[in-house]
Formats: C-alpha cells, structure tokens, sequence
C-alpha cells in the first residue's frame, strides 16, 4: 500500500498491509484477528511529523475515528481521526479558549500527544487531562492520566519510552470558558493589540497565530516538509556563556533550572544552510529549522542531509541537534523479504 501520500515530506514508501478503523471496537477486533498474529504494527497519524526511511513491513494502522464531544466538568472529548486544526477552530466555535496557540499546527489530532506539539508558549500538556489508548500488543484499552503521559518538551512517553506500543483513540482537553490569553511572544502581542477591540479574543489571536505561521512556514501542501526538524537544543549554562562570548547574536531563552535553549533555527542559518539545497532537499529560505523537499528526496537523502546539518552546527557550535520528527520504515528489501518467507 502506497504511503506517498501520507506523509507531509512526501517520501516514497509502501506498508505492507493497511487498514483504516473508524472506531475503537474496530481496532480492537482487527488487533485480535488471528491473522495479524505476530505480525508487526505501526501506528500513522496525520503524517506530518515523520521521516519515512523506507518500507514498513507488518500492518500499518491509520486511526480515523471522528468526533468531538462535551464531556461534564469543562472536559471536551476528541477523537484520534479528527484533523488538529479543525479540532482547534470547532473548539473555539463552540466558545472554548486554550488551544488557539496551536492553531495552523498539521496532523491528527490522536497524534498531537506522541510529541506533545506546541507553539507560541503552549503545549497539549497544559490543556491534556487524559487519553485513552489501545495496546498494539493485545488489543487491550487503557486510560492513561496526563501525568503518565510523562510530557517533556516535543516528548512523551508514547514518542521515546515506549515508541510503537499504543494506539491513541482519544484525548480528553481541560479548557476554559474565560478567556486566559498567552500572548508571551513579542511577535504576537504586537500583533493582537493592532487588532480592533472587538476582535481581541481567542479567535482572534487563533487568526494572529495563522497568519504568522503562513508568513514563516512552508504550507506542506506547497513545499513538502515536517515542521521543525530539530529540536531546540538546550545548554549548560558555562556552554552558553562561552558560545555568547564568541556568539554575541546568539539566541537563547533561559530555562527554569538555569540551563538554555538555544534557536536551533539561529544555528543552522549561522551554519550556512539557510535556503541551501542539495539536490530535492533544503533547509527553507525563511526558516532554516524546517527541511523542505523540493520534490524526488528519498527517506535515506533526508536522513543523510539532516546529517550533514547536524556535522556543520555541531563543529561550528559543539551543540548536538537532536531531530524532531519520528523515523519509520527502514531502506533496503524488507518487503520484499517478507512476502517472500
Ligand atoms: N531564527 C533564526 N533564523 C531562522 C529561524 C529562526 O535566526 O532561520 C531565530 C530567530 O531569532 C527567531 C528564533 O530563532 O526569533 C526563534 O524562531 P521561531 O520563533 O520561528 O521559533 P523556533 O524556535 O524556530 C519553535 C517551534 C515551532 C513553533 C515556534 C513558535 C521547536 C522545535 N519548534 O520554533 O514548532 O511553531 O517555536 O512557537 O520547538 C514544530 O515543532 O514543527 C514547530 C513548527
């Protein structure tokens, strides 16, 4: 089954088997049919945080359950299958605030929680009460609070500790009626003030935060691309001295425990990659932390690329770059392997 398409970066790749459940019952049965039996599965969300390294052998689940619902107690259920930002616009709608910093943000909304995504001074975390997830393993349900999500920065215990072991169904949202606005980036409280008065509200920055977000980021229906494709690293503080004394222009925001996080973007475009291309792939002209793929990359020439990257920011600044979107699929036969055993 061709996933071309269903990623944002638009590698080429196959899974071996597919299959699209609408509801949790469907998944549980299909995880439980004796012919998937020791059969590898993979989980696909909206595809727009992956790097398809290659073929992915086994089953590959794309959870498309809909819907959204009032739970009592300011709680608002969201189904895996919902698109994020559609999940953002109806939320504010309905009359809701505390998801418009994510707005314009890709993929679905099951796999917002594997890399806690966050923009503009939120997280999921802040809004997250909890999510119900299905045991790939055995098909069995489990209600996980925010707490055990064991959230950290584009980090959860769904994304590194226990990669491919659960299928998000869906998430409970804590949000609130009185309008709490984050407005902690200069960018954007600029911005929401020029606003007429009237227009000073949660829809209003949600079209604040679209409109900032279409001026720096490459839309990957356009240009294909995964976001960010590191993180922002984060330093000692005596590492972040000696960088600022032979970096004076360098950007960083100090953390709580004194350390700091550096703008990977910053970094990259001091390392020269700024709108660079190498063949298909660059790093894009107006914001170097997010690698494009003008078209024909394969899984392998972006991880190599991303390398190379890494090399320059690392010999230029000893700051290692961790990349940010999960890799999947590996390069080579596995397919072909497979069918054939
Ligand atoms: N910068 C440069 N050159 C660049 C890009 C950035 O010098 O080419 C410097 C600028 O000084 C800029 C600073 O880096 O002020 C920060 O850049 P920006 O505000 O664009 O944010 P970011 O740190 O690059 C992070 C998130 C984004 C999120 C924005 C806004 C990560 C890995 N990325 O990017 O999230 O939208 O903040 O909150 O934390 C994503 O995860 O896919 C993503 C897009």
């Amino acid at each position: 089954y061709p996933l071309d398409n269903l990623n944002t970066l638009r590698l080429p790749a196959r899974a071996q088997w597919y299959a699209e459940p609408a509801s949790t019952e469907a998944l549980v049965a299909l995880l439980r049919e004796p012919r998937w039996r020791g059969v590898p599965r993979t989980v696909l969300g909206g595809g727009s945080n992956l790097v398809l390294a290659g073929d992915i052998s086994g089953l590959v689940i794309r959870p498309m359950m809909r819907g959204l619902r009032e739970l009592p107690g300011g709680l608002l259920e969201v189904q895996a299958g919902e698109e994020w930002d559609s999940v953002v616009a109806r939320s504010i709608e309905a009359g809701w605030q505390g998801l418009e910093n994510l707005s314009l943000i890709p993929g679905s909304a099951g796999a917002a929680p594997v890399q806690n995504i966050g923009a503009y001074g939120v997280e999921l975390c802040h809004h997250l009460a909890g999510l119900e997830a299905v045991s790939l393993q055995n098909g069995q349900i489990h209600h996980f609070t925010a707490e055990q999500c064991d959230f950290g920065y584009r980090e959860s215990r769904f994304k590194s500790a226990e990669p491919g072991q659960w299928l998000i169904t869906r998430l409970q949202l804590r949000l609130n009626r009185a309008p709490v606005l984050q407005l902690g980036y200069a960018d954007l409280s600029e911005r929401f003030a020029a606003l007429p008065e009237s227009g000073r509200n949660a829809a209003g920055l949600r079209q604040v935060i679209c409109q900032l977000r279409r001026e720096k980021l490459p839309d990957p229906a356009a240009l294909p691309n995964a976001g960010s494709f590191f993180k922002n690293p984060v330093v000692e503080a005596a590492h972040w001295a000696a960088l600022r004394e032979r970096f004076p222009a360098i950007v960083g925001y100090p953390q709580a425990d004194g350390r700091v996080k550096l703008a990977a973007g910053w970094l990259i475009e001091q390392a020269g990659w700024k709108g660079r291309r190498h063949g298909p792939l660059g790093m894009h002209e107006r914001q170097a932390l997010v690698l494009v793929n003008h078209g024909g990359a394969s899984g392998a020439t972006v991880l190599a690329f991303a390398e190379a990257v890494r090399e320059s920011v690392q010999t230029m600044f000893q700051v290692q770059l961790e990349q940010e979107p999960v890799t999947l699929g590996s390069p080579g036969q596995a397919l072909q392997a497979r069918r054939s055993s």
